[in-house]
């Protein structure tokens, strides 16, 4: 097939599924994208005005498309679409294992399993089969064998073509991207694909590579951002020891062109459903294959990262010492509201172990969510506003970079006397929190 496909199921509407085929659907008016899922619920969000995604731009572009080329259904009532499809995403969540072999380290295939199965049983003709979700090198084989272990009758080709958007900036991210990537070994399916992303993306920024290089690419790039967190962090703690101020540290270390500005902020540690569960992910596939030195290389990052949040936790505890605590930011980033491994989870944990009560403060989480999360506990509660959460407070711990708490009036914000505010995120001003009476401490410099 060397035209564009005109016809595009993708299974899984969660944060990469639903912008991502938004975005087609607005690029390629002539392409019918269908959304199909398990959770019905989820799939009636994307078809109400509260979408489940919160994501800048994302509402806009949905009232565009929806119900002209983009359809959100459930995956019941999709199989149709999916018998007709010329091009099939794979857009499920691959959760790091939590039992059987590779527990806790690999990744978990069966939802993307259960999607080939769907798919060997439903399509018709032939049908380009898209790794979206991010896979464990050579996947893909297993995929293959599952389609034509259990097709009837239809053809397949597979290829990977892993999503670099990160949450938050995702429609930039979608709309312009820095490269989109398609792996595959089948020439026209790679032409149908990339003939999609033609409509809006310029061809230098459409690297073509074999299936393995492709599958492997998408965990080397998060492997590289999370080391590039964890690096700086490490250092954070050695500036707070030493009078070195992490920032200044970081901007110099930026200006070199070899490396970069960007994700050199210091910080309480990276979350989000992916820079874990893929660094493991990458350790679990060196240590498979031998190279336990590897392994440990990248075990690092993750170490780091567990050490940071777990060292902010107790400086936040000490400074309460007692008193109740008031969280800023549930998200594990900005402009998001997904909390998946955030590090408001970690630092919450610990507080509410260490028998503190907490009142948490997100703009955007859904606070029964997080607290369900939690398991509910008694000394925790969501307060609607910061005002709210911080009233009454002996700690403040800002764990979230949204905006809104860069202009906090502290002056009128009614702490406890002696209140402690510990930025995790180096958003707060410090000026005006001195100027209210209250101590302060931040990540990666000794006398804020
Ligand atoms: N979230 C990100 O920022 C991001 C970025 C790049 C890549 N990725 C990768 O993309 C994949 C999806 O991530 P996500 O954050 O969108 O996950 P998600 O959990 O938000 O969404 C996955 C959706 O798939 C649905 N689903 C699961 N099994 C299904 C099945 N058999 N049939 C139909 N629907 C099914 C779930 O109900 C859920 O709605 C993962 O592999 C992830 O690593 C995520």
């Amino acid at each position: 097939m060397n035209s564009r496909p005109r016809k595009i199921v993708c299974i899984g509407a969660g944060y990469v599924g639903g912008p991502t085929m938004a975005v087609i659907a607005a690029r390629c008016p002539d392409v019918q994208v269908t959304v199909l899922d398990l959770n019905a619920e989820r799939i009636a969000a994307w078809n109400s005005g509260s979408l489940p995604v919160f994501e800048p731009g994302l509402p806009e572009i949905i009232r565009q498309v929806r119900g002209r080329n983009l359809h959100f259904i459930p995956q019941a009532q999709g199989l149709a679409a999916l018998a007709e499809a010329d091009v099939v995403f794979i857009s499920v969540q691959t959760p790091t294992k939590t039992s059987g072999a590779g527990a806790g380290k690999a990744s978990d295939l069966q939802f993307v399993e259960a999607c080939a199965h769907l798919i060997a049983q439903q399509a018709r003709g032939h049908t380009i089969v898209v790794e979206k979700s991010t896979m464990p090198v050579r996947a893909a084989e297993r995929i293959q064998q599952i389609l034509s272990a259990n097709q009837t009758g239809g053809t397949f080709a597979v290829l990977s073509n892993p999503e670099f958007l990160a949450e938050g900036t995702a429609i930039r991210d979608l709309e312009h991207p820095d490269r989109v990537l398609i792996g595959g070994e089948d020439p026209a399916a790679v032409a149908a694909l990339k003939s999609i992303y033609a409509a809006w993306v310029a061809p230098e920024k459409i690297l073509t590579t074999g299936l393995w290089s492709a599958e492997l690419s998408k965990l080397a790039a998060n492997a590289f951002l999370a080391q590039r967190i964890s690096s700086i962090n490490s250092l954070s703690a050695l500036c707070e020891q030493t009078g070195a101020d992490v920032a200044e540290v970081a901007a110099v270390v930026g200006t070199d062109s070899r490396i970069g500005p960007k994700f050199l902020q210091a910080s309480v540690g990276f979350g989000g459903s992916c820079f874990q569960k893929d660094l493991l992910s990458l350790i679990y596939l060196c240590e498979h294959h031998g190279l336990p030195e590897v392994a440990a290389y990248w075990q690092g990052v993750v170490d780091i990262n567990e050490w940071q949040k777990h060292r902010f936790a107790a400086v936040v505890q000490q400074a309460a010492a007692n008193r109740r605590v008031a969280v800023l930011g549930l998200a594990f980033k900005k402009d998001t509201n997904d909390f998946r491994e955030s590090a408001a989870l970690a630092v919450c944990r610990r507080l509410l172990q260490s028998g503190l009560e907490v009142v948490a403060y997100d703009p955007r989480v859904d606070g029964t969510r997080f607290a369900a999360e939690l398991g509910n506990p008694s000394h925790f509660s969501v307060a609607s506003t910061a005002a709210q959460a911080l009233a009454g407070a002996g700690a403040v711990a800002v764990l979230t970079e949204w905006d809104e708490f860069r202009s906090i009036a502290w002056a009128s914000a009614k702490l406890s006397p002696g209140a402690m505010v510990c930025d995790g995120r180096n958003v707060v001003d410090r000026t005006a929190v001195r100027q209210a009476g209250y101590g302060l401490r931040v990540i990666g410099s000794a006398a804020p």
